[in-house]
C-alpha cells in the first residue's frame, strides 16, 4: 500500500458544473465513517431537481410517508441475516439501470428463460428475494404506490451506508417497466475484460461520464467475484497460457491458489483487505496492480482514470470519494427512468412476463 500523502491534488476531472456532475443533497455521513463528512450542496440540488423534473427528492412524502425508513429497517434485518447481500443489492441496482434504465426490469421473470435475469452476467446477481420481501412490507403500508425501481435505488443507497459508506438522499418517482429481454442485458452490461475506451462507451450510452465510471467502479470495494470472471487473467491472457503482466506476480500467485483451474465456481473478494467495508481499499488495490477484474486493472492504464485512482490511493480522508460516489450513484439512478404515467406500479416485482 502506498503511504498516505498530505499533498493537495488537483481534481483530474474539472467538468463544468452545468454539465456534470449534478450534485446530490447529502443528508448525513455514515456514523461508522468519517464524522467530518458533511457537504452542503442544496442550491446545486435544487438546480438538479429542476433539470430532472420527474424524479425528485421525497417523491413519496405525501403518498407514502416514512417509506424510506421502512425500507431501511427491513434492510437492517436482511443484512443481519446475510451481510454479503449489501454488495448483492448494490450490483442489482447497477445491472437494472444499465438495461432499459432503472425500471426494475431485471426483477421480471420468464418461463422460457428470455428475461434479463437469465443473461449470463446476471446469473451471479443476488438480492432478488430481498427486494421482493421489502416490497411486500411496503405494499402493506402503501398499496400500489411505491415502485420496485425506487425500492432498488433506496436499497442500493442503504447497502452502501450499512457498509460504512456515505448516506445520501436518493431521488424517487421511478415507475416499473414490464419488458425484460435477455439480449438487452448482454449488449448493455459492460464486459469484465473491457478496456477504458470500451467501458467508457458503455457508460456514455447511459449518459454517464468517464468520471462516473471510475467512481462507480469503486463499488467493487465490497463484494466478491467468481474465479470464472477473471480466470483468463491468470491462465490464458493472450491465448498462450500466460498471466496478465499487469497483475502483480505475487498476487497473481495468491489468486491462482484461490482459483485452481478446477474450482472456477469459487469466489474471491475484490478488495482483499476490507471486503465488507466501503472504503478506499479498491483504489489501493487497483493502484498497486492487485485489482482482480481486468476492467478494474484497466483504470490504471488510462491517464484520466489513472489520475483518479492515484488521487484516491493517496487521499487522506474518505470525503471526496464519498461525495463523488453519491453524485455518481444519483446520476446512474437517472438512467432511462420511466416517470409520470409511463410504466406501472405493480404489487409484485418479479411477475412473469412470458
Ligand atoms: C465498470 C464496469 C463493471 C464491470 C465490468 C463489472 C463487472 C463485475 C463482475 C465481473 C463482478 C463479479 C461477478 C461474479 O463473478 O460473481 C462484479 C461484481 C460486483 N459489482 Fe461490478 N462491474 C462494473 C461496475 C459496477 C458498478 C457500476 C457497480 C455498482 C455501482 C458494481 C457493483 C458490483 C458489486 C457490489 C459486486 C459484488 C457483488 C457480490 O458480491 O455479489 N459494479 N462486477
Amino acid at each position: 500500500m502506498q503511504p498516505r500523502s498530505t499533498r493537495i491534488f488537483i481534481h483530474p476531472f474539472p467538468l463544468p458544473c452545468s454539465i456534470r456532475p449534478r450534485a446530490p443533497k447529502f443528508i448525513e455521513s455514515s456514523a461508522m465513517a468519517s464524522a467530518t463528512f458533511f457537504i452542503l450542496v442544496a442550491a446545486a440540488s435544487l438546480l438538479a431537481s429542476f433539470a430532472q423534473a420527474d424524479l425528485q427528492y421525497g417523491y413519496y412524502n405525501m403518498t407514502c410517508p416514512g417509506v424510506e425508513e421502512l425500507v431501511r429497517t427491513e434492510l437492517e434485518a436482511i443484512f443481519t441475516d446475510d451481510s454479503t447481500l449489501r454488495a448483492g443489492l448494490l450490483r442489482l441496482h447497477f445491472h437494472d439501470c444499465f438495461v432499459r434504465g432503472c425500471d426494475a426490469s431485471l426483477l421480471l421473470n420468464s418461463h422460457n428463460g428470455t428475461a434479463e435475469k437469465h443473461a449470463d452476467p446476471n446469473l451471479t446477481v443476488r438480492g432478488y428475494e430481498a427486494i421482493e420481501a421489502i416490497k411486500k412490507v411496503v405494499e402493506k403500508a402503501c398499496p400500489l404506490v411505491v415502485s420496485c425501481a425506487d425500492i432498488m435505488a433506496m436499497a442500493a443507497r442503504d447497502a452502501v451506508n450499512f457498509s460504512a459508506g456515505p448516506r445520501y438522499e436518493v431521488e424517487t418517482g421511478r415507475r416499473d417497466g414490464n419488458v425484460s429481454m435477455l439480449e438487452e442485458a448482454l449488449t448493455n452490461l459492460p464486459p469484465a475484460d473491457g478496456n477504458v475506451t470500451v467501458l467508457t462507451q458503455y457508460f456514455a450510452v447511459k449518459n454517464l461520464t468517464m468520471k462516473d465510471m471510475v467512481v462507480l467502479s469503486a463499488a467493487h470495494t465490497i463484494g466478491v467475484t467468481h474465479c470464472s470472471s477473471f480466470s483468463k487473467r491468470l491462465y490464458n491472457f493472450t491465448g498462450a497460457g500466460d498471466q496478465d503482466p499487469s497483475l502483480e506476480p505475487a498476487y497473481g500467485k495468491t489468486l491462482t491458489t484461490k482459483c485452481p483451474t478446477d474450482k472456477m465456481a469459487s469466489v474471491v473478494p475484490m478488495d482483499e483487505v476490507t471486503v465488507a467495508e466501503f472504503d478506499l481499499g479498491y483504489y489501493e488495490s487497483v493502484y498497486n496492480h492487485r485489482a482482480v477484474l481486468r476492467s478494474d486493472a484497466a483504470l490504471l492504464e488510462d491517464s484520466l482514470t489513472g489520475a483518479y485512482v492515484a488521487l484516491m490511493n493517496n487521499a487522506s480522508s474518505l470525503d471526496i470519494f464519498f461525495a463523488d460516489f453519491a453524485v455518481a450513484m444519483i446520476n446512474m439512478g437517472r438512467a432511462g427512468v420511466l416517470t409520470g404515467t409511463q410504466g406501472e406500479i405493480r404489487e409484485t416485482c418479479g411477475v412473469y412476463v412470458d
